[in-house]
């Protein structure tokens, strides 16, 4: 039995949760900035962290309100330390390390990837009961881990707890990245992801004919031809396309909405970033011949994308409702638990790492 508190703050979430046995959410807060960052098209670093600042402290008054828990009923705090924006892991690693110190707890520092990878161990139900906590079963090794975030697209091979294998990445935009500009493209707002979802739902995936990166005989992937070949058909609709494409990615602001076919457009692009991504997937799931699938990471709440797993790939499929997908610190707490069992412990040096990588 274990009771982890964790903590997230590496990007423009505050985040703290409680989580039994690495498995079971006892209290999930999670204070968002997007609409603090959606004037900006992005997360602005320094207004992150600054927020962070004033919401750590009540996120995790009120998650240990919400836990009904004392300090004394916790048996360790994890924070992630990494990967993320400097200014606002520093808040989260602080924090933990203050709470950690006056209260007499272990601190142990989490890789924000690893954390996404955990949401898979996650019940999906908080309090669901100990019939339906019993019937859930774990994630199986081998597995395939797609993770498809605002900052990563890694498809990582899992044998064991902490046992990772890169078998490829971006080598440019992230998914999450490419949907975010592309929504900021088509005038769609911040983030991009559910925006760009919600638009594609009337529009005909096949409307447009746009590339999508094969990268053949590798597991990586590429998409800022996809966002380029979007860029081209906006300028295409409206007359313009001989200007620089650098400075016409910079004038197209949120408020521009170009003239084009946005629904058809959206899903043009949608499905073309869900090909690269499920066929790949696919074909990992094959060759090494993974028990599962699971899907991580905020592009991991999207329809189609799920839906196509299912349907494409062999073997199953694993995913998470939406506020599991998205920044959270139950994933934190998750990776925790299984770091506490192993008696993984870290210093008062614990530091940031803002390009931390899974391997
Ligand atoms: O995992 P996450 O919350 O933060 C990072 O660690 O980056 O992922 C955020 C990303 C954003 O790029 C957002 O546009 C994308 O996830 N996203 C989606 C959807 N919901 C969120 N992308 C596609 N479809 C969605 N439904
Ligand atoms: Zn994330």
């Amino acid at each position: 039995m274990s009771l982890i508190l964790g903590m997230e703050t590496s990007c423009d979430e505050t985040a703290a949760a409680i989580v039994a046995d690495g498995r079971r959410i006892v209290a999930n807060v999670v204070a968002s900035q997007v609409e603090l960052h959606r004037q900006y098209g992005g997360v602005f670093p320094e207004m992150a962290s600054r927020q962070h600042v004033l919401d750590i402290v009540p996120v995790i008054r009120e998650t240990m309100a919400r836990a009904n828990a004392e300090w004394s009923d916790l048996d360790a705090i994890a924070v992630t330390n990494g990967p993320g924006l400097v200014g606002s892991l520093l808040v989260g690693v602080n924090a933990a390390k203050a709470i950690a110190w006056a209260k007499g707890l272990p601190l142990m520092g989490i890789n924000h990837m690893e954390a996404h990878v955990y949401a898979n161990w996650l019940l999906p139900l908080a309090r669901v009961g100990k019939e339906a906590e019993a019937r859930w079963s774990d994630p199986q090794f081998p597995l395939v881990c797609l993770i498809v975030s605002g900052g990563h697209t890694d498809l990582v091979w899992m044998t064991d707890h902490g046992e990772y294998r890169i078998l490829g990445r971006t080598i440019d935009d992230a998914a999450g990245e490419a949907f975010d500009k592309v929504a900021r493209l088509l005038g769609l707002g911040y983030p991009g992801g559910p925006a760009i979802q919600a638009k594609a739902e009337g529009g005909d995936p096949e409307a447009f004919g746009l590339p999508r990166a094969w990268l053949d005989g590798s597991y990586d992937f590429s998409f800022s031809g996809l966002k380029t070949a979007v860029l081209r058909v906006v300028q295409e609709y409206e007359g313009k396309g001989k200007r620089p494409l650098r400075a016409r990615a910079r004038q197209l602001s949120s408020d521009t909405v170009p003239k084009v076919p946005l629904a058809d457009l959206a899903a043009s692009f949608q499905a073309a970033v869900a090909d690269v991504l499920v066929e790949k997937t696919r074909r990992a799931a094959e060759e090494f011949h993974a028990k599962e699938v699971l899907l991580a990471g905020g592009v991991a709440s999207n329809t189609l994308l799920r839906q196509r797993m299912r349907e494409e790939v062999m073997v199953p499929v694993r995913h998470l409702p939406p506020a599991l997908c998205t920044d959270n610190a139950a994933m934190v707490a998750a990776v925790g638990h299984f770091k506490y069992q192993a008696g993984e412990r870290s210093g008062w040096e614990l530091d940031v790492y803002p390009r931390l990588g899974l391997d």
